[in-house]
Protein backbone atom coordinates (compact mmCIF):
# COMPACT_ATOMS: atom_id res chain seq x y z
CA UNK A 1 0.00 0.00 0.00
CA UNK A 2 1.52 3.12 -0.65
CA UNK A 3 1.71 5.24 2.38
CA UNK A 4 3.43 8.54 1.23
CA UNK A 5 5.85 10.06 -1.26
CA UNK A 6 8.57 12.61 -0.68
CA UNK A 7 11.39 14.47 -2.79
CA UNK A 8 14.98 14.68 -1.92
CA UNK A 9 16.19 17.92 -1.70
CA UNK A 10 19.98 19.38 -1.89
CA UNK A 11 19.84 19.79 2.10
CA UNK A 12 19.38 16.13 2.38
CA UNK A 13 22.27 14.79 0.74
CA UNK A 14 25.44 13.10 2.58
CA UNK A 15 29.10 12.87 1.71
CA UNK A 16 28.84 11.14 -1.43
CA UNK A 17 26.52 12.74 -3.28
CA UNK A 18 23.78 10.49 -2.88
CA UNK A 19 20.18 10.79 0.17
CA UNK A 20 22.23 10.88 3.68
CA UNK A 21 21.16 7.18 5.26
CA UNK A 22 20.03 8.19 8.10
CA UNK A 23 17.82 10.53 6.34
CA UNK A 24 15.92 7.78 4.71
CA UNK A 25 16.05 5.95 8.33
CA UNK A 26 14.55 8.34 9.66
CA UNK A 27 11.93 8.80 7.09
CA UNK A 28 11.00 5.25 7.07
CA UNK A 29 10.37 4.79 10.76
CA UNK A 30 8.23 7.65 10.62
CA UNK A 31 5.83 5.92 7.53
CA UNK A 32 5.97 3.26 9.94
CA UNK A 33 4.50 5.25 12.64
CA UNK A 34 2.01 6.29 10.09
CA UNK A 35 1.03 2.73 8.47
CA UNK A 36 0.37 1.50 12.24
CA UNK A 37 -1.67 4.46 13.02
CA UNK A 38 -3.64 3.88 10.00
CA UNK A 39 -4.11 0.24 10.69
CA UNK A 40 -5.55 0.61 13.76
CA UNK A 41 -7.43 3.17 16.62
CA UNK A 42 -4.63 3.45 18.92
CA UNK A 43 -3.39 6.52 19.62
CA UNK A 44 0.64 5.69 20.22
CA UNK A 45 3.06 3.12 18.61
CA UNK A 46 6.53 2.99 19.06
CA UNK A 47 9.68 1.05 17.49
CA UNK A 48 10.51 -1.58 19.09
CA UNK A 49 12.95 -3.70 16.31
CA UNK A 50 14.20 -2.57 12.74
CA UNK A 51 15.57 -5.33 10.88
CA UNK A 52 17.13 -6.30 7.30
CA UNK A 53 17.42 -2.32 6.34
CA UNK A 54 19.25 -2.69 2.99
CA UNK A 55 19.84 0.30 1.05
CA UNK A 56 19.72 -0.97 -2.80
CA UNK A 57 20.14 2.00 -4.77
CA UNK A 58 21.29 5.37 -3.61
CA UNK A 59 18.69 8.01 -3.75
CA UNK A 60 19.89 11.66 -5.90
CA UNK A 61 18.66 15.28 -5.51
CA UNK A 62 15.56 15.79 -6.77
CA UNK A 63 14.04 12.01 -7.16
CA UNK A 64 11.08 11.31 -5.71
CA UNK A 65 10.60 8.52 -3.02
CA UNK A 66 7.29 6.11 -2.58
CA UNK A 67 6.80 4.33 0.78
CA UNK A 68 5.08 0.87 0.37
CA UNK A 69 3.85 -0.93 3.26
CA UNK A 70 2.75 -4.38 3.44
CA UNK A 71 1.62 -5.93 6.92
CA UNK A 72 3.87 -9.17 7.56
CA UNK A 73 2.58 -10.08 11.19
CA UNK A 74 -0.53 -9.20 13.38
CA UNK A 75 0.42 -9.80 16.67
CA UNK A 76 -1.27 -8.43 20.02
CA UNK A 77 0.39 -5.88 21.08
CA UNK A 78 2.61 -5.17 17.72
CA UNK A 79 2.48 -5.52 14.50
CA UNK A 80 5.20 -5.87 11.86
CA UNK A 81 5.56 -3.88 8.86
CA UNK A 82 7.67 -4.35 5.68
CA UNK A 83 8.52 -1.13 3.81
CA UNK A 84 10.06 -0.91 0.39
CA UNK A 85 10.97 2.23 -0.78
CA UNK A 86 11.22 2.86 -4.30
CA UNK A 87 12.37 5.87 -6.61
CA UNK A 88 9.75 6.86 -9.16
CA UNK A 89 10.56 8.98 -12.33
CA UNK A 90 7.38 10.41 -13.55
CA UNK A 91 9.21 11.31 -17.09
CA UNK A 92 9.51 7.04 -17.42
CA UNK A 93 6.59 6.07 -15.36
CA UNK A 94 9.31 3.71 -14.03
CA UNK A 95 10.37 2.45 -10.83
CA UNK A 96 13.50 1.46 -9.01
CA UNK A 97 13.58 -0.30 -5.49
CA UNK A 98 16.15 2.02 -3.23
CA UNK A 99 15.51 0.77 0.66
CA UNK A 100 13.65 -1.98 2.13
CA UNK A 101 13.47 -2.60 6.03
CA UNK A 102 10.97 -4.53 8.35
CA UNK A 103 9.44 -2.33 11.59
CA UNK A 104 8.10 -4.23 14.30
CA UNK A 105 5.36 -1.34 16.02
CA UNK A 106 4.42 -1.62 19.37
CA UNK A 107 1.27 -0.48 20.72
CA UNK A 108 1.36 1.42 24.37
CA UNK A 109 -0.71 3.31 26.49
CA UNK A 110 -0.09 6.58 28.03
CA UNK A 111 2.47 5.31 30.65
CA UNK A 112 4.26 4.13 27.79
CA UNK A 113 2.93 -0.15 28.40
CA UNK A 114 2.09 -2.11 26.13
CA UNK A 115 -1.35 -2.14 24.97
CA UNK A 116 -3.76 -4.59 22.79
CA UNK A 117 -4.24 -3.04 19.53
CA UNK A 118 -7.41 -2.15 17.89
CA UNK A 119 -7.24 -3.40 14.33
CA UNK A 120 -9.20 -1.52 11.67
CA UNK A 121 -10.49 -4.01 9.67
CA UNK A 122 -11.17 -2.34 6.29
CA UNK A 123 -7.77 -0.55 6.30
CA UNK A 124 -5.84 -4.10 6.79
CA UNK A 125 -7.71 -5.66 3.91
CA UNK A 126 -7.05 -2.70 1.73
CA UNK A 127 -3.66 -3.03 2.42
CA UNK A 128 -3.70 -6.42 1.71
CA UNK A 129 -5.29 -5.90 -1.72
CA UNK A 130 -2.83 -3.18 -2.50
CA UNK A 131 0.09 -5.74 -2.14
CA UNK A 132 -1.59 -8.25 -3.89
CA UNK A 133 -2.21 -5.62 -6.66
CA UNK A 134 1.48 -4.47 -6.76
CA UNK A 135 2.67 -7.71 -6.61
CA UNK A 136 1.29 -8.75 -10.19
CA UNK A 137 1.69 -5.53 -11.71
CA UNK A 138 5.70 -5.92 -10.98
CA UNK A 139 4.93 -9.65 -12.64
CA UNK A 140 3.25 -8.55 -15.47
CA UNK A 141 6.74 -5.61 -15.82
CA UNK A 142 9.43 -8.53 -14.97
CA UNK A 143 11.13 -9.61 -18.57
CA UNK A 144 10.59 -13.24 -19.11
CA UNK A 145 14.65 -14.45 -18.27
C1 LIG B 1 8.36 -1.18 22.94
C2 LIG B 1 8.27 -1.44 24.44
C3 LIG B 1 7.13 -0.63 25.03
C4 LIG B 1 7.99 -2.94 24.60
O1 LIG B 1 7.97 -3.21 25.95
P1 LIG B 1 8.16 -4.73 26.48
O2 LIG B 1 8.00 -4.72 27.94
O3 LIG B 1 9.40 -5.30 25.90
O4 LIG B 1 6.90 -5.39 25.84
P2 LIG B 1 6.52 -6.91 25.67
O5 LIG B 1 7.57 -7.86 26.11
O6 LIG B 1 5.14 -7.01 26.28
O7 LIG B 1 6.39 -7.03 24.07
C5 LIG B 1 5.53 -6.17 23.37
C6 LIG B 1 5.37 -6.73 21.98
O8 LIG B 1 6.61 -6.69 21.31
C7 LIG B 1 6.96 -7.99 20.83
N1 LIG B 1 8.39 -8.15 20.92
C8 LIG B 1 9.17 -8.02 22.01
N2 LIG B 1 10.45 -8.21 21.68
C9 LIG B 1 10.48 -8.46 20.35
C10 LIG B 1 11.52 -8.72 19.42
N3 LIG B 1 12.78 -8.74 19.77
N4 LIG B 1 11.17 -8.89 18.13
C11 LIG B 1 9.89 -8.84 17.73
N5 LIG B 1 8.86 -8.59 18.56
C12 LIG B 1 9.17 -8.41 19.86
C13 LIG B 1 6.23 -8.95 21.75
O9 LIG B 1 6.02 -10.22 21.12
C14 LIG B 1 4.94 -8.19 21.95
O10 LIG B 1 4.11 -8.28 20.81
P3 LIG B 1 2.70 -9.11 20.80
O11 LIG B 1 1.88 -8.60 21.92
O12 LIG B 1 2.11 -8.73 19.47
O13 LIG B 1 3.06 -10.55 20.90
C15 LIG B 1 9.61 -1.10 25.18
O14 LIG B 1 10.60 -2.02 24.77
C16 LIG B 1 10.07 0.30 24.85
O15 LIG B 1 9.54 1.29 25.39
N6 LIG B 1 11.09 0.44 23.98
C17 LIG B 1 11.55 1.76 23.54
C18 LIG B 1 10.69 2.24 22.36
C19 LIG B 1 11.24 3.52 21.79
O16 LIG B 1 11.61 4.43 22.52
N7 LIG B 1 11.29 3.59 20.46
C20 LIG B 1 11.87 4.70 19.78
C21 LIG B 1 13.27 4.37 19.42
S1 LIG B 1 14.32 5.77 19.40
Amino acid sequence: MLISRDQVLDQDIGLHGALFGGGMMARMDKVAGITASLMSRNRRFVTLKVSELIFHSPVLPGEIIEFYATITHQGRTSLTIQLEVQVYAPVTDSHRAVTSGAFVMVAVDEAARPEAILWKQEALEEANRAHVDREARQRGQATPG
